[in-house]
């Protein structure tokens, strides 16, 4: 398989790690091991000093599955499987697609949503927002159904734009799949980051029996370092499939990063509540940055999850914008091309505790180079 350079991940690699200040991440500040493991109880604890470093179950641990498990409804451990992320997203697409398949995904996205469906050789139809409230209208989806439409792949909460659905209008989008018999693999990497005042969604594999969740600890738990994800479906079927994809990937997955994820699993209220409070601080301080900024930007809060697409009223392209920010001020942020939008946004991430601080610094470089 061929497949185009993942944008966004390559300019994360040019600058995250050298960049002063991240403007632009779409997961929060990682969170200390010591920090889980002040939550644990004596039984985790024991499990991880008594941890070995040998392979692991290759569909996940089953403390760990059962631990996921609490969160899904119907469902055993066979209905779970551990990855990391990007991995099952792979995965998933190669089990459940051939060259030639129709596939509905959403536009604009996470680039490996697009990408890696298009290297499989699919034809590709968009799901796109309204622009002045990147609002996702589950009817413009049901006209793009076709008779050889063999996947749906949706994403709420959404990155980058912060949208969400009610839960009718989820219902919709069941309905059309149903009435189409399709399945539908639902990203839920924001799961839980509910911000404004929207109902949560519950996960698309408790409510539809051809729905595959995504989930994981990047995102909502603050724990990207773990690279713990996990696919949760009804159909046992298709877990067996994953299952015997992964063999050719990662086999199986770390042994220390199952523990702690057990742990942060455990006492997920104590990660996702502090992230939640954060991000919502973090949206108003931008809120009111923007209002010093009326003639430079236009801002459509999210409703959920950890990002927002803010567009960029200037004469110049976007990507030349975070170039220049970046190198003359250490603020990295993302452009829109990196989420295969050809306008001038870049997204915004609220998930870091300095935010304040990155945007004192922005409003600087705004006041200096573009008065
Ligand atoms: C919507 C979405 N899905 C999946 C992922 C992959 O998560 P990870 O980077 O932890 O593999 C990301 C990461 O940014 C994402 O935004």
């Amino acid at each position: 398989m061929k497949i185009n350079e993942f944008k966004l991940e390559r300019y994360f690699a040019k600058h995250e790690f050298t960049a002063r200040h991240l403007l632009s991440s779409s997961d929060c500040d990682g969170f200390a091991v010591q920090d889980i493991l002040s939550q644990a109880n004596k039984e985790e604890l024991e499990l991880w000093s008594n941890l070995k470093l040998g392979y692991t179950e290759s569909e996940g641990s089953t403390l760990l599955r059962e631990a996921i498990g609490k969160h899904y409804q119907k469902l055993s451990k066979e209905n779970i499987l551990v990855a990391s992320p990007g991995e099952l997203h792979f995965m998933a697409m190669n089990v459940l697609l051939n060259a030639g398949d129709h596939v509905i995904t959403m536009l604009p996205a996470y680039q490996s949503l697009y990408e890696v469906v298009r290297a499989i050789g699919c034809e590709i139809s968009y799901w796109k927002p309204d622009p002045t409230n990147w609002h996702f209208n589950p009817d413009d989806l049901g006209k793009l159904v076709q008779k050889n439409t063999k996947l749906i792949i949706i994403n709420f909460p959404h990155n980058p734009t912060g949208s969400y659905l009610t839960r009718s209008e989820l219902n919709k989008v069941v309905d059309i799949a149903r009435k189409n018999n399709i399945p539908v693999y639902s990203d839920e990497m924001y799961h839980k980051l509910i911000t404004g005042n929207m109902e949560e969604l519950p996960p698309l594999s408790n409510i539809y029996e051809k729905g595959i969740s995504l989930w994981g600890t990047s995102k909502s738990f603050g724990m990207a370092g773990l690279r713990t994800g996990w696919i949760v479906a009804q159909d046992k079927k298709l877990m067996q499939e994953l299952l015997s994809f992964k063999d050719y990937l990662s086999i199986c997955n770390s042994a220390p990063g199952e523990i702690l994820s057990i742990i942060a699993i455990n006492h997920y209220e104590k990660f996702i509540n502090h992230n939640i409070k954060k991000i919502k601080r973090n949206i108003h301080l931008f809120s009111e940055f923007v209002k010093k900024h009326p003639d430079l930007f236009q801002f459509i809060p999210p409703k959920a999850g950890s990002t927002a697409f803010v567009k960029l009223k200037i004469a110049s392209p976007a990507l030349e914008f975070s170039n220049k920010l970046v190198e003359q001020t250490g603020i990295m942020t993302v452009p829109a091309e990196m989420f295969g939008y050809d306008e001038k946004y870049i997204r915004i991430g609220f998930g870091r505790e300095n935010f304040s601080e990155i945007l004192h610094e922005l409003n600087k470089y705004l006041n200096n180079n573009l008065r």
